[in-house]
């Protein structure tokens, strides 16, 4: 079966040698991806921007022609709005603001969300897109979600006309929350957040490859992400949150979060709305996160083929989301 690819609006590629591993299982789903800027060094200037994308598409090879990657900066607590005008400039499309501490390389992230007001302004008038990672940091962990929602309502009341995307949203709480937001307030959802709880990472084993921030929460939490996926809402489009982190930095005393699911994407989304018996399938991979940025509907196709296909335990020295399963559909 032929499926419009991917519009992938949230993705960690990473750079190096990691950046060649991941980057071709991007491109053989997705036509376009928001890409994080969390790397490191982060990318913060236009300059970095700039640079980071020569590296993705000097990866990308000769598949570059039909990918494009989505610009972002990172807003740390020392991003200064006479800054915006060029990030615009140079390509980016949305900024990226990581509070202090709640996942990778977040390091001397924001803690005072208010001192950010004029960046969120120049944001606002160049018309470029805020994306929140929304935990609040040194709140207990599973609640930091919940816990942030104060301070998305806060901005969303301030900034009117600012389109804000709540990133890989995780609960129930935070799916009503936007929901209740005007329209230019939106979220994304990963693909494992659609599949697995926080018991699918301890609640047997310890399994550090389904550890990720958010991390994973109740199963009523993953019903309300199911529905407003699944549902037709406009508000929520796929973001996978692929991230990926070798063997070692997962399975070691301090492991990485992180869920690799870009190799994994389309068999596994295609399996759960047919399950579910949804036909918004495209809609939320292909068109709503598109209309959310204001960019034209992808023109690209893959094909699946409903065949079983054993999900590799290693990649490249990554461990993809969902190793060692059976799936029914893979890509051709
Ligand atoms: O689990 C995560 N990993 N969540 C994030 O927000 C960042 C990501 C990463 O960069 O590894
Ligand atoms: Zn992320």
């Amino acid at each position: 079966m032929r499926l419009r690819k991917f519009d992938d609006m949230h993705l960690h590629l990473r750079q190096g040698e990691m950046l060649k591993l991941v980057l071709p299982y991007t491109l053989s789903q997705c036509a376009r991806a928001l890409v994080m800027p969390n790397t490191s060094p982060a990318v913060l200037t236009a300059s970095d921007l700039t640079n980071y994308r020569s590296e993705i598409l000097q990866a990308a090879g000769s598949a570059k022609a039909g990918f494009e990657p989505l610009m972002t900066f990172k807003i740390t607590p020392a991003c200064d709005s006479s800054s915006i005008a060029s990030l615009k400039s140079a390509g980016a499309i949305a900024g990226k603001l990581y509070p202090d501490g709640v996942t990778t390389n977040s390091e001397g992230g924001v803690r005072d969300f208010r001192a950010l007001f004029p960046v969120y302004e120049a944001m606002q008038e160049a018309g470029l897109v805020l994306c929140l990672h929304g935990e609040l940091p040194g709140a207990f962990s599973l609640d930091r979600e919940e816990k942030f929602l104060e301070v998305l309502q806060e901005i969303a009341a301030r900034f009117t006309r600012l389109k804000i995307v709540l990133e890989h949203v995780t609960t129930a709480a935070a799916v009503a929350c936007v929901s209740a937001l005007p329209a230019n307030v939106a979220a994304t959802i990963t693909l494992h957040h659609l599949y697995i709880t926080l018991d699918d990472l301890l609640g047997d084993k310890l399994n550090p490859h389904n550890f990720c921030k958010p991390v994973a929460k109740r199963p009523e939490d993953r019903e309300a992400l199911i529905k407003a996926a699944t549902s037709g809402s406009a508000k929520f489009f796929f973001g996978s949150d692929s991230a990926p982190h070798s063997i070692e930095a997962k399975e070691c005393a301090c492991g990485a979060a992180g869920v690799y699911s870009a190799p994994v994407l389309a068999p596994l989304l295609k399996q759960l709305f047919d399950d579910v018996g949804s036909d918004q399938l495209e809609n939320f991979v292909s068109r709503f996160g598109a209309d959310f940025y204001g960019l034209p509907v992808n023109q690209d196709f893959i094909e699946l083929k409903e065949e079983e296909w054993l999900v590799p335990e290693v990649l490249d020295g990554i461990k993809p989301f969902m190793a060692g399963s059976r799936l029914r559909w893979r890509l051709v």
